[in-house]
């Protein structure tokens, strides 16, 4: 196992073993990895992105890769460091044409993904020509605000361009039990997670679970696809 997730107290990645798992990847180029793409802007989404990483670390003989994506801004002059000071390092248009397998995430922004993310997205029309990402495995993943306020809209927002790049979307099955115990995130769509909106709380135990569930499914689902 390549990478090893480490969390700090309040399950956040730490900046050090993002920039050792950025050194990692560049250094074992031919690694098959799931990349775990996302947008983060108070930290919700990126603790599920490495719980996500933790389910994908279960897996032999396929590494995580956790990628964001920057903010947009009006101001698109602005040239931003290609590994911000918090978070992980942006994800270049290679790094989503090279992975074996996605799980891409957003917080939830008007019951769908945020601008940030959906920007990424359409730049990338030159893999969509070129089927780069047809028939791999798929899934998504969202933090929200309030138990009823988009969740399963903003997974299925994400999935709409992945259906566009031929990728095979793969959700939670109730095999799962965690999906039929949570009193909080969890669909069958894609792992989600409520965070409240006063003081922001961390991912529950089923959350969790429902997190790794997914890592672990899409890189056993990528080792099988893959060609
Ligand atoms: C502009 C904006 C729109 C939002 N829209 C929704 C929404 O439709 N439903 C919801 O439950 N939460 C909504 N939220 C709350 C975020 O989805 C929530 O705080 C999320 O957990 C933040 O994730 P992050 O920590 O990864 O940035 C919105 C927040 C902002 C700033």
């Amino acid at each position: 196992m390549l990478l090893r997730v480490e969390e700090d107290a309040v399950g956040i990645l730490t900046r050090n073993w993002l920039l050792r798992s950025h050194a990692m990847s560049t250094a074992n180029e031919q690694s098959p990895y799931l990349l775990v793409l996302y947008y983060s802007r108070s930290g919700q989404t990126a603790e599920m992105a490495a719980q996500i990483g933790r389910g994908i670390a279960r897996a032999r003989g396929i590494e995580a890769k956790l990628r964001a994506v920057p903010p947009v801004s009006a101001d698109t002059s602005t040239r931003l460091p290609e590994v911000p000071d918090q978070g992980a390092p942006y994800c270049t248009k290679e790094e989503l044409r090279d992975c074996a397998g996605l799980a891409i995430g957003s917080p939830t922004r008007f019951g769908n993904m945020a601008a940030p993310l959906k920007h990424f997205l359409d730049g990338t029309g030159d893999l969509w020509i070129t089927g780069a990402l047809a028939g791999k495995p798929a899934g998504a993943f969202t933090s929200t605000g309030s138990l009823h306020g988009g969740q399963e809209s903003t997974i299925l927002s994400m999935m709409v361009p992945l259906f566009h790049h031929g990728m095979v979307l793969c959700g939670i099955p109730y095999s799962e039990p965690a999906l039929s115990e949570t009193t909080s995130g969890g669909t069958p769509y894609g792992p989600s997670h409520w965070a409240g909106t006063n003081t922001p709380q961390s991912l529950t135990h089923h959350e969790k679970t429902i997190c790794q569930t997914l890592g672990q499914r899409l890189a056993e689902l990528a080792l099988k696809l893959k060609t």
